[in-house]
């Protein structure tokens, strides 16, 4: 599913700037720098498909990218992060209006998978999302990301935990998955995750 080359195709500021749907899609959200753009290259197997940073805030835009040839396309998103509140006010807003709004409605948005700091678990700003994504009826899974900084027994603390607190939410896949982009933990249950979903 995630063989061969992936392009950049778009970016967007604003949600009248979205690009032609074509096949299907899945984002990445979450807050600043959970790893995000991370996981997206561990995933398409792309060093530097999407650009990482260790500075909160690298993602701006919406960014699309696309498996070039074949013949489902997928196109994954890159989303900005949320709660990161140096880039000034203004600039929040508007990119808390973009993800909200997009994760609201785009008919070939199959799944969205929000990310959590396997560290930190879920905190209010992630909340927020989630109840903008029950209340759209839109699928979303949960990923705990960065496993590889937990010991084993953290690992499976953070998982249970964070399953009990999305267990009850009408539109979250009631699985969580743990992943580490540094190590590929989990990236395989990921990658299969994905092409179950683009199967339905
Ligand atoms: P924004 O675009 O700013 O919202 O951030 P992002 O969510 O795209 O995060 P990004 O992928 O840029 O990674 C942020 C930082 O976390 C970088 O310093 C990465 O090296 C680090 N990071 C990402 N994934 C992992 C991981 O699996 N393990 C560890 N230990 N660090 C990671
Ligand atoms: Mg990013």
């Amino acid at each position: 599913l995630f063989e061969g080359p992936w392009d950049f195709v778009w970016a967007s500021t604003h949600i009248d700037d979205l690009p032609p749907m074509v096949g299907q899609e899945i984002a990445f959200a979450g807050r600043s720098n959970v790893g995000k753009s991370s996981l997206i290259n561990a995933v398409t197997r792309r060093n530097a498909l999407a650009r990482t940073s260790h500075t909160p805030g690298r993602t701006q835009q919406l960014n699309f990218f696309r498996q070039v040839g074949a013949d489902e396309r997928l196109t994954i998103v890159d989303m900005p992060g949320y709660g990161y509140a140096a880039v000034g006010r203004a600039k929040v807003a508007a990119w808390t209006n973009l993800i909200h709004n997009y994760l609201r409605g785009r008919p070939n948005l199959m799944r969205v998978y929000l990310l959590i700091d396997a560290r930190h678990g879920l905190k209010d700003v992630d909340n927020a999302v989630l109840e903008t994504l029950d209340k759209a009826a839109m699928s979303y899974q949960v990923v705990l990301t960065k496993g590889d900084a937990l010991k084993k027994s953290d690992q499976q603390f953070m998982l249970e935990a964070t399953y009990d607190e999305i267990k009850r939410r009408p539109a979250a896949f009631p699985e969580v998955l743990l992943t580490s982009s540094e190590t590929g933990l989990g990236i395989p249950e990921l990658r299969a995750a994905v092409g179950r979903v683009l199967a339905e």
